[in-house]
């Protein structure tokens, strides 16, 4: 079977060489892909988002499965437009996915369906956010764009100062654009957050190993929200006990809200929680596999993804058995210096051959270009450095030694990943 995986990050990437393990596969292109993703796929110069593009590329090249892993094109529509054209598609469609693309929406849904979640109130203007949260004087206070934005659209206000600059940021000076016509003011939660994520087909629901993202740009948490700088698998503090409350007061409750608002959700639902002193709470919802989770969570699956893709599209995930490895996996990311704000681009990558010394030590590329035999960086978060070992322990120590060969002029990382 020939397969097209839409995006271009360490996330896409790392379903990639998951698909190399599956003796189904024939041949893996990519849109658009990046430099690393060159060297196992073939990176196809169509843009995630041109969904003409990808349904035209598809069609010539007799296409056997696409996999639409970013965010927005999922919100945009992109599995409606394949399957229309007859194309197996795994994710969301549109409808499904408005479960990430609107978090207006995904508060509502739990409020109407009883799942656990922060109290919040809904806003389309400045004046009314403010007035309210200067009414009700609790803080830090967390201010949401209602729409995608990379990741960054989350501020949490520690006083009205900080809070009025969030509205002015969001609301008036747009800076997520429409994504910022509305706003979800919501209370601040305490506690360890987990990464469940989860292959459904509507029906069934199997969650996936756990995992624990650090989105923070700075050691000790400190810093902007970032996309992620790393993450571990499994979560030390989700345990059997957890999982199985959150199965029944989360998941499936999820699963039947999405059904009975006519919207089935088939794809992989990932589930950002907060392990609060009140029980599991849901902090938010995306409809794809998250960036940097796949990459610790893939590289422990052994049952083959095409499979379990098939049977997400096909309504037959009942009938899959999925395994894990217990290997623990742990992955840093190397950013470029100033991500999440400006950063350069363009800067040669040294020691990539290096890291092969260390013993499983696997590099994501999640903005690089190649040129001749040298990579450069090309994005925010340029590489997810991760290791599998039989102890989480063993895989960070691994995993930063695998760090410490890589550098570019700028790399910024956190050393931090699995201690806090
Ligand atoms: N109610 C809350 N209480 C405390 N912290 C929160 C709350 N909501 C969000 N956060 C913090 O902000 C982070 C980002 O929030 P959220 O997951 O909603 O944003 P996002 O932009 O959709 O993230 P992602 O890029 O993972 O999709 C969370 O991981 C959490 O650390
Ligand atoms: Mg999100």
């Amino acid at each position: 079977m020939k397969i097209l995986v839409i995006g271009g990050g360490g996330r896409e990437h790392a379903v990639i060489r998951k698909l190399m393990e599956s003796s189904r596969v024939d041949k893996i292109y990519c849109a658009p892909g990046n430099g690393g993703i060159g060297c196992d796929a073939e990176n196809v110069p169509i843009q995630a988002m041109d969904t003409a593009g990808i349904v035209n590329f598809a069609k010539k090249n007799g296409i056997g499965l696409v996999c639409v892993t970013p965010d927005d094109p999922l919100a945009a529509g992109m599995v409606d437009a394949l399957e229309a054209a007859g194309i197996p598609a795994f994710g969301p469609n549109r409808a499904a996915a408005q479960i990430e693309a609107s978090k207006v929406f995904s508060k509502n849904l739990m409020k109407k369906y009883h799942i656990p979640t922060a109290d919040y109130c809904v806003f389309d203007n400045p004046k009314d956010t403010l007035a309210y949260i200067q009414k009700q004087g609790r803080f830090p206070v967390v201010i949401k764009a209602d729409g995608l934005a990379l990741g960054k659209g989350v501020i949490i206000a520690q006083n009205l100062k900080e809070a009025e600059s969030a509205v002015k940021t969001i609301m008036e000076d747009k800076v997520f654009g429409a994504s910022g016509n509305k706003v979800v003011v919501e209370e601040f939660l305490t506690g360890p957050e987990v990464s469940v994520l989860a292959f459904t087909d509507g029906k069934t629901l199997k969650p996936m190993v756990s995992s624990k993202d650090h989105k923070r740009a700075l050691d000790g948490n400190k810093g902007k929200n970032t996309g992620g700088m790393g993450t571990i698998s499994p979560n030390p503090f989700y345990t059997e006990a957890i999982a199985e409350e959150c199965m029944q007061t989360i998941f499936l409750p999820t699963l039947k809200a999405m059904n009975a608002e006519g919207r089935p959700f088939k794809g992989c639902l990932y589930f950002g929680l907060m392990l609060t002193p009140d029980g599991p709470k849901v902090i938010e919802y995306n409809s794809r596999f998250g960036d940097p989770e796949a990459q610790v969570v893939l590289p422990r699956l052994k049952t083959d993804l095409v499979d379990i893709f098939e049977a997400t599209i096909n309504g037959t995930l009942d009938q899959i058995d999925i395994q894990w490895k217990k290997d623990a996996c742990a992955c840093v990311i190397l950013a470029s210096g100033g991500y999440p704000g400006s950063y350069q681009k363009g800067m040669e990558i040294h020691g990539l051959d290096e890291h092969g010394q260390v013993e499983g030590a696997t590099i994501y590329h999640a903005g690089t270009i190649k040129k001749g035999n040298k990579f450069y960086t090309n994005g925010g978060r340029v590489l997810g450095v991760t290791c599998a070992a039989g102890t989480l322990e063993e895989a960070l120590q691994k995993a930063y030694a695998a760090v410490d060969k890589i550098t570019w002029n700028g790399m910024q990382y956190r050393h931090d990943i699995g201690k806090v």
